[in-house]
């Protein structure tokens, strides 16, 4: 029975054929710049010297350095910063007690180490340090030991998402907390530590948007924004907080990544006014740690779809969060699992490569087909990404989309083409559900790579190919 439906299945696989998809020979003035750390990594603060002992952590970020020839830059930090206290006494890098190791604590202390760990980070790191105790004292002493102790130092937030702080939180006056005390709150703060550190300060650090938002911040800041480095939205398109329920197929779908991210655009653009990056500090597929669509094939392409649009939405870096170790449905890797989301990671960072200048979307940001071009310094067309964020859970037919290309550069011939691919978009690694990069390519426990990426071959004739994508896959042409 199950092999004649798995038969039934198999021939019920139609085709669907979509307009060709047009390359551009140039890249166009729309094409958007790409950060060499375009896809970052958010640590959660009292799991960093965690996160530090793993072998996953470190092979991860070597994974995606190589691709990128630069190292991703880390930020350090999340709810947990606003509970830390910075002890300089303290022999190791945390001290907390939780009734379980899936927990995180309500209040900790860090030490002098936590800055020689972060040291060892090769990318550039964000400090997230706490505002909410009100002990500015002591984050400007915490503050001054990461800049003597880093020299990968990037930036220093004070206080991650301030609209969540309980009411009886020290740093709320009598006044009240909203978008204008908190605004004066981060001014007050800014140059407060700007003579001791220097203009370094990630402000904003909302969740909120569009309440709480940098473009809202800015005028609230007056000049203090001499002192402000970026400013940081944290995103997340959906929550799991409290057992709410999250949906793949729109966390998925292309059209919805499109119209999502767009409500950025406004903020990079207030940033970039004041000659200041903007970047996604903290994001990741839902709230609360993520829910059961996080840890799936179709976060992975989601991933890939995301990123791509928050550089088109002239967002400069997006810090992956990562939180509690053998507690978060979408962390790329844990103590045993390298899990899907980091294929989607690799995957788009293998398309945007060490040479990967710009980036355009070759479609209208309507449909299922996400189309994209990645182009070289001197504008040249290196790569196309061919996305089909149709859903398929399983069962069913899978229909594949045969997309034409036109307007390959080079001559006639062949060009290789490397595939991600699962069983569904519902895969998920933990549960054997295997996903592939080129065939072959997996990543053990500790994201070390296992097997290998066998390229396919593409017919280019007169600048003109056509490729199959199964709903829920993604290829990568290289021209
Ligand atoms: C860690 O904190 C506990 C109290 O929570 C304290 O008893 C212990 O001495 C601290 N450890 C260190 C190394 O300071
Ligand atoms: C998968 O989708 C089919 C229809 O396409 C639906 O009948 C089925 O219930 C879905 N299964 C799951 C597990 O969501
Ligand atoms: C996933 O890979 C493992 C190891 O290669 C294999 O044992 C397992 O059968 C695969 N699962 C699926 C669903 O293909």
């Amino acid at each position: 029975m199950t092999s004649t439906l798995a038969f039934l299945a198999r021939v019920c696989i139609f085709l669907v054929g979509v307009e060709a998809v047009s390359v551009p020979s140039t890249a166009p003035s729309s094409a958007a710049s790409v950060d060499s750390a375009l896809l970052s990594i958010s640590l959660e603060f009292f799991t960093f010297p965690a996160y530090a002992q793993l072998a996953s952590t470190t092979n991860c970020l070597a994974q995606l350095t190589t691709l990128r020839g630069t190292s991703p830059a880390v930020r350090i930090g999340g709810t947990t910063q606003d509970r830390a206290t910075y002890d300089s006494s303290l022999s190791t890098a945390v001290n907390y007690t939780v009734a379980s190791s899936t927990d995180a604590p309500t209040s900790l202390t860090f030490g002098p180490s936590f800055f020689t760990l972060a040291a060892a980070l090769k990318g550039p790191v964000t400090i997230g340090l706490n505002r909410q105790l009100d002990e500015q004292g002591n984050t400007q002493q915490a503050a001054v030991k990461a800049l003597s102790s880093m020299s990968n130092l990037y930036a220093i937030e004070l206080g991650n998402e301030p609209e969540f702080y309980a009411s009886g939180s020290p740093i709320i006056p009598s006044s009240g907390w909203n978008p204008t005390t908190d605004g004066a709150s981060q001014k007050a703060w800014q140059t407060a530590l700007a003579p001791s550190v220097g203009n370094i300060f990630q402000a904003a650090v909302y969740l909120q948007y569009p309440t709480w938002s940098t473009t809202n911040l800015i005028p609230l800041l007056g000049s203090a924004i001499t002192y402000t480095k970026t400013f940081s939205g944290h995103s997340y398109p959906q929550s799991a907080c409290n057992g709410a329920s999250t949906n793949l197929q729109s966390l998925m779908s292309h059209s919805g990544i499109v119209s999502y991210t767009k409500q950025y655009n406004a903020e990079a653009a207030a940033g970039r006014a004041q000659g200041k990056t903007y970047v996604l500090g903290d994001t990741n597929s839902a709230t609360c740690g993520g829910g059961g669509i996080s840890p799936t094939f179709g976060a992975a392409l989601w991933i890939v779809d995301y990123v791509l649009q928050a550089a088109l939405n002239g967002i400069s870096r997006l810090y992956f969060h990562q939180g509690t170790i053998g507690n978060c449905q979408y962390c790329f890797w844990g103590r045993y699992t390298t899990a899907a989301p980091f294929y989607g990671a690799y995957f788009v960072s293998q398309f945007l490569g060490t040479d990967g200048h710009t980036v355009s979307m070759l479609d209208d940001g309507t449909g299922t087909l996400a189309t994209y071009a990645v182009f070289s310094a001197s504008g040249a067309p290196l790569r196309v990404l061919v996305l089909n964020s149709a859903y398929f859970n399983g069962t069913g037919s899978r229909a594949a989309t045969s997309v034409p290309l036109s307007g390959l550069p080079g001559a006639d011939g062949t060009r290789r083409a490397l595939r991600m691919s699962a069983l569904s978009a519902a895969a998920r690694v933990d549960q054997s559900g295997n996903v592939t990069i080129g065939g072959g390519l997996t990543f053990t426990g500790d994201c070390v790579s296992a097997g290998t990426q066998v390229f396919e071959s593409v017919s280019v004739q007169s600048g003109q190919a056509t490729v199959s994508v199964l709903a829920s896959e993604a290829l990568i042409v290289f021209l």
